[in-house]
Order: C-alpha cells, then structure tokens, then sequence
C-alpha cells in the first residue's frame, strides 16, 4: 500500500477512479466529449492571444514589415493586406470572432463538465444505495445507519466535489495554460521560462509544505462529518429517552464538539485552497516586471516590446486566474484524497449493479411459487459475532391454509424464526422447505409469495399510496388501495388526511401514531395478495378495537392463505388451527381450544 504522503496515492485514486467509471458501465462517449472540448478551448485560447500580437503591433506605426510578415502565415493571405487600416479590420474581426468563439466553447465544456460530474454522481449514489439494499440482511446490519448514510448521502458528494470536479477543471485548466504558455513561448522564450520556473517553483514549494497537513485534515474532517451525522441521525430514536433523561445538553455538547472539528479542518482547508493565489501571483508580477526591466535596460526596440508587453499582459490577466484554478483544484484534491480513496476502495468491494444490469424488484402475483406444504426442518440459528444459539431445533409443519400461531418469552426468538421463515436469514443448521424444496434455493420466488409485517413498521416518506403498493408499480390502482386501508380500519383516517392517498408521510410528512404504523404495514402485507403472511406482533401496538379489526382482516383472508402470526397474546389466536410456544430455542405445541380445522 502507498504511504500516505506519496503521490502514487493520487496515481491509485485516478486508477481507481477510473474503475469505477467502468463498474457503473458508464458511457466512454461522455469522457470523449469532456476532453475534446478541453482542447478545443486551449486551441481558441492560444489562437485569441496570438492574435493580439499583430492588432497591437498594427496600431503602433511602423511595424508594417512585421505585420506583412506575420499576415502571410495566414493561408488565405488577401492581396490587399497592404491597406493598413484594412489590415487593423481583418484583425479586429478575427480578434472579436476568436473571443467569442472561445468564450463560447469554453461555457459549453464548463456547462458539459459539471453534466459529467453530476452524471458520476447520481450513478455512485444509485449503484452505492442498490449495492446495499441488496445485500443480505446480516450483511446491511454490519454497517451503523448514520455510517450509511454519511457514506451514501456525504462522502459521495465529497468525492465529486472534492475530487472528479476539481480533476475537470484542473485538466481544462492545465490544456489552456499549455496553449498560453505556447504564445508566451513565441512571444519570448525566456519570459516563458521565468514564469515557469518562478510560479511552478513558488506552487511546488507550497504544495511541498503544506501537503501532508491537508491530507491529516481531510481525513479528521471526514471522521468528525460521521460522527455529526450519526448523532444527529440518531437523535429521532433517542429524543423521548434524552428528555426523560434530561440529555439535551449533553448532547448538544457532543453534537458541537464534532462540530468544532469539522469547522476547524475547513477552516485549515480554506487558508490551505486560497494562500497560493496571493504567493503565486507576487512571484508572477515579480518575474514578469524584472524580465522588462532588462529588456528596457538592454534597449530593446520600444514598438516591439510593447506589442511583447501587451501579450504577457493579456495572458497573465488570464494566466494567473488560471493557475489559481489549476493550483486550488490540486489542494483540492489532496484535501479529499484520504476520504476519496476510502470511498473507493469500499466501492470497489460492493458488487456494484450497473442500471442494465439490475433486474428489477421481486415479481409478486405472477410468477411466483405455489406454496402448499411448509415444512421447518431441524432449524438452529447463531447470529454472526455470538455464539449463542437462538434457535436450536425448530422442527414445524404447515399445510397450505393453516392458521399457526407462535407466542413466547421476550428474547425466545419468535422474531428470528420469522425472520428465517421470510427467507431473510439461512438457517446455521437444518432448512426450510416449500413442497420438499428449499428456500434457499430461491428465496426471491419464495419471498414473492408471502406478505411480512414486521415487529418495527416501516414508513418510507412518500405517499400514503406508495406506501401501500410498496413500489412505483400499482399507484394507479387507488380503487384497490381503498380496499386494503378499508380492510384494516384505515380508511376514514386516510380520507380526512388533506390529501388522501398523496399525503406524504414520513418525518417530514403527515404523523402515523405507532398503532397506525402497524396497521398501514398489515395493508401493505395484505395488498401483495400473499399465499402465506407472515406477521410478527402485528397488534402490539393497537388499541382493543383496532387489534379486533386486524384480526377481523387476518381470518376473513381467503382459506388457501397460509398465516403464521406472533403475538404475546393468546387470545389472537382465536380461530387458529395450532399454537406453538417459542422456549429455549424449541418450539413446543400446545393445543387449541376451538380449532377450525386441525393439522
Ligand atoms: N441482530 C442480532 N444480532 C445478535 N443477536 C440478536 C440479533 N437480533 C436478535 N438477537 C438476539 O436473539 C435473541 C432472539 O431475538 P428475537 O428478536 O428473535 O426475540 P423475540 O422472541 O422476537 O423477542 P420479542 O418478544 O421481544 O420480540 C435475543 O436474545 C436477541 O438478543
Ligand atoms: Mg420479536
């Protein structure tokens, strides 16, 4: 691995970089267009400054050889360039045509650069969101949210603004002050020379400097913006207990020390992007005034040296600007090189999905698998990281249609086996079989049979509508929507929401009591018309009438419709055909008062 402080870390982020355009199965033709508008406008700079020699020459008198020589490199040369006046014409157009004509070409590659970015960025965010929702669930509990998040949502904004922006406008910069540096060159190779080595010598002495203390500070920021985020992130969970609690002022300090940090290394950053330009710039004026000086003193024709003045003049108006650029980009990029490279080098351990390649969400309805006969076959379970076994030998039968339902301890691992049964997690031990076969098999087909209402709801913010459909798919069947909210009890307090099934929900969105969670879960569960429902503690947080409305829905589902239901009360389970008690990793069966029809 590359030392921190060696360039080859940069060389290993371009390479990286590079990658990862190619992992999002990003277009070529895109990166084409960036570079040839690149050199197209370094070829207009050089071509408008070039021109500037002969106008200045032409308005100074006298220089009618110089300016008749220069006009026949033109291959069109016209026969009446020895007009004087006509001459300053064709210059002064060809002047105004060239600058428009860059400044033109130059807002097209500025505008097609930041397009390039934007277009890398919203696909790193897309492949990096799709890499991880389609991992296992043992895997996406691996990382904290807050880290997630900072990951998707700062970092990758970070990268594009830190590192692909600043690399654009650092190689548009370097193509047009290669092209200025060319004019100087012809104009006088020593005053090239000097401006080289004094402002390259005054840039590389800063960079020298002052590089290691951006590295070390990109990285202490980078840190300090997850922490931040985390905190804050998390403070929904925690607000009830950090007001019992009286928390909020510890808090509020931890939240401002991440803060303080962040502040302080973007302060570093700024002095650290900004100091080159005063240095840079006095180097410049210092190497520009003292080669005239000479030249002056060395009694060089006035005419000449005026029209040579001008033109260094005329490129250091753009030449500094552009160094500053070119320089600042560079910092730029060092400063977000650590977090950059951390970035990538997660990047590239996701199986990033490019968009053809994603396969699009798992069918329901259609296409999916006829469930009979489920069948939990010696089951055991250890989570990753404890070895503490959950569940030990879960051994369960169940026809198609049987109403199952599981009860036990706090911590007994109803939850987990659901969780198995959803196809979520494999079994450390024994399986689970639909007609013989296996869930692991193809869990995606499976999981397009069944419905799943969780212990916690799940509320994406969007509207009431989506989450109901769970998908973009189906929206415009509200009729259906109505059906289901009706079926669980939701539908009047949908219909007085301001805007019915398009009120948006979420934190920012329209507030669900904790019951109500639950029951637009159960709709959700209960839209995808599911052969086999699982639900974990649907009722928990539902009032007496809710709860009966709920159970209403689960046993007026059709009679093929398998449903294995956890709840802590016995009771739920009126109308069951069997209960099972979840103990020591075993389920124990326990037999029914009133059976509707008994395995
Ligand atoms: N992600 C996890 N990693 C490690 N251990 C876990 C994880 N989730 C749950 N456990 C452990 O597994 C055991 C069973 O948890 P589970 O959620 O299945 O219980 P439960 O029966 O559903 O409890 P409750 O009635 O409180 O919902 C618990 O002891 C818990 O500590
Ligand atoms: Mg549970």
């Amino acid at each position: 691995m590359a030392r921190a402080g060696s360039p080859l870390r940069e060389l290993r982020l371009l390479r990286e970089l590079g990658r990862s355009y190619r992992r999002l199965n990003l277009e070529y033709s895109r990166l084409a267009t960036v570079f040839i508008l690149m050199v197209l406008s370094g070829v207009l700079e050089m071509s408008g400054l070039s021109i500037l020699y002969p106008l200045v020459l032409a308005l100074g008198a006298g220089q009618r050889e110089e300016i008749g020589r220069l006009l026949a490199y033109l291959p069109f040369a016209p026969s009446f360039v020895n007009d004087p006046r006509v001459q300053l014409q064709i210059i002064l157009i060809a002047v105004a045509v060239l600058y428009v004509a860059k400044n033109v070409v130059l807002y097209i590659s500025h505008d097609y650069d930041i397009k390039f970015a934007m277009h890398y960025y919203r696909e790193l965010i897309r492949a990096l969101y799709s890499a991880h929702v389609h991992r296992s669930v043992l895997d996406f509990r691996k990382e904290s949210s807050g880290a997630l998040a900072n990951m998707i949502c700062v970092q990758s904004e970070r990268l594009v603004h830190g590192v692909v922006r600043p690399l654009l406008i650092a190689a548009t910069e370097s193509f047009l002050l290669l092209s200025m540096l060319i004019v100087i060159y012809f104009v006088s190779p020593w005053v090239m020379l000097l401006i080289v080595v004094a402002c390259g010598g005054a840039a590389g002495g800063y960079y020298a400097l002052f590089r290691q203390k951006a590295l070390g500070g990109g990285k202490q920021r980078m840190r300090a913006a997850s922490v931040l985020h985390e905190l804050v992130n998390n403070t929904a969970l925690g607000i009830n207990e950090i007001k019992v609690f009286g928390k909020e002022d510890y808090l509020t300090s931890r939240v401002y020390s991440a803060a303080v940090t962040e502040t302080e290394m973007f302060h570093h950053y700024e002095m650290y992007l900004q100091a080159p330009r005063f240095v840079i710039e006095g180097v410049f004026v210092l190497a520009f005034a003292g080669s005239f000086l000479v030249a002056i003193a060395a009694g060089t024709d006035t005419a000449v040296l005026l029209a040579k003045f001008s033109i260094i003049a005329a490129s250091s108006f753009r030449i500094l600007p552009c160094v500053n650029r070119l320089v600042g980009s560079y910092y730029n990029f060092s400063f977000s090189i650590g977090p950059a490279l951390a970035l990538m080098e997660t990047v590239s351990e996701l199986d990033l999905r490019s968009k053809t390649k994603a396969t699009g969400d798992a069918p329901h309805g259609r296409g999916r698998v006829q469930a009979s006969h489920l069948e939990v076959r010696h089951v055991a379970f250890v989570y990753p990281l404890t070895n503490r076994p959950v569940l030990k030998d879960v051994e369960l039968a169940v026809k198609t249609g049987a109403r199952v339902g599981l009860w036990g301890a706090s911590g007994s691992g109803k939850s987990t086996l659901i969780e198995i049964l959803a196809g979520l997690y494999a079994p450390t031990r024994g399986s689970v079989l639909v007609d013989g076969k296996s869930i692991a098999q193809d869990p995606r087909s499976w999981q397009a049979a069944i419905g799943y209402v969780p212990q916690l709801p799940f509320i994406m913010p969007g509207p009431v509508r989506e989450n109901v459909t769970f998908s973009a798919d189906g929206v415009d069947d509200d009729d259906r929507v109505w059906r289901v909210l009706e079926r669980v009890g939701l539908a009047t307090f949908v219909a007085s929401l301001p805007e019915g099934l398009g009120t948006e929900l979420g934190e920012k969105g329209a507030g669900l009591s904790g019951g109500q969670k639950q029951l637009l879960c159960v709709a959700r569960a209960l839209f995808r018309e599911p052969q086999v429902l699982l639900l974990d503690e649907p009722t928990a947080a539902l009032d007496a009438d809710s709860e009966e409305m709920v159970l209403k829905a689960i046993r007026s589902l059709p009679a093929e419709t398998t449903v294995i239901m956890v709840s802590h009360k016995q009771q739920n389970f009126h109308g069951f055909d069997a209960t099972y008690e979840c103990d020591n990793g075993r389920l124990r069966w326990q037999a029914m008062a009133h059976p509707l029809n008994t395995e």
